[in-house]
């Protein structure tokens, strides 16, 4: 009889949590989103998290590609619980997703390194981007309801990055020249998560401000069918990104930073 556990790729395993949830750890996916989607499509309700040691097709924003060398990193789908759809905030579940992590690093660390925030979700040490949080939702799992799926890569115990991503990424061997324990990490980062989730959007917002970087970082957007560049002066109350744009304060959810 086929384990139903490997069937969802090569030395996967459960890890029993406390609670009746568990995390599938897969030591090689294409991508923790995908088997997260479908795992929820199976019906699993107990799994909370897929995790992988390797991705041969990690996700990054903006339909990049994130690339993590194998066994070195924490690269994990947390399922949120089902939520309205017409209640789903996915800006305060990724701002949420972002403190999260920076906790997490700051703690796992001992305060060694204390990552920053660059809108819209980049962890940056300095002007390196060490971890990225992406959001997708999954539908159709209960009527009118969606389950959020938040992605999470860190860049973990990486001892140099490929010459043409070395000058952007970083990671916490870098920073602190120690290995980290990738399962201690992700329990830190799990807690801080599933807290942060049920907090207001007030909170997280005041959060999120408190490790922001992005001001004075430049960024461009599309304007009235142009696309323009301005200078991040701040994050609206609703989480946008507000940018001077000559003379003028412009707000979007949609800007890329220029250094990438
Ligand atoms: C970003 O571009 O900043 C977001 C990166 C998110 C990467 C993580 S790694 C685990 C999960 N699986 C994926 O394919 N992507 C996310």
């Amino acid at each position: 009889m086929i384990n139903p556990v490997n069937m969802w790729g090569l030395g996967s395993r459960r890890i029993e949590l406390e609670s009746d949830r568990y995390i599938l750890h897969v030591d090689r996916v294409a991508s923790t989103m995908d088997t997260a989607r479908k795992l929820l499509s199976k019906g699993d309700r107990q799994v909370l998290a897929v995790a992988a040691g390797f991705q041969t097709k990690g996700r990054g924003r903006r339909g990049g590609a994130w690339v993590a060398p194998p066994d070195s990193c924490l690269l994990i789908t947390y399922f949120l619980p089902p939520t309205p759809s017409a209640t789903f905030d996915a800006q305060q579940i990724s701002f949420a997703a972002g403190v999260a992590v920076a906790q997490a690093i700051t703690s796992a660390t001992d305060g060694e390194i204390t990552p920053k925030l660059k809108w819209p979700n980049d962890v940056i040490v300095g002007n390196k981007k060490i971890a990225g949080v992406l959001i997708e939702i999954a539908t159709g799992v209960e009527p009118d309801q969606i389950v959020p799926l938040v992605g999470i890569g860190i860049n973990v115990n990486v001892p140099e990055f490929p010459a043409d991503i070395a000058d952007v990424a970083t990671s916490i061997e870098l920073e602190t020249g120690l290995l980290c324990d990738v399962n201690s990490l992700e329990e830190i980062v799990r807690k801080n998560l599933l807290m942060l989730a049920e907090e207001g959007w007030q909170e997280v917002l005041s959060l999120w401000r408190s490790y922001d970087a992005t001001t004075g970082i430049r960024y461009t957007m599309d304007h009235e069918g142009n696309r323009v560049e301005g200078i991040a002066v701040g994050i609206s109350d609703s989480g946008a990104l507000q940018l001077r744009v000559g003379d003028t304060i412009l707000e979007t959810v949609a800007a890329t930073s220029s250094a990438g």
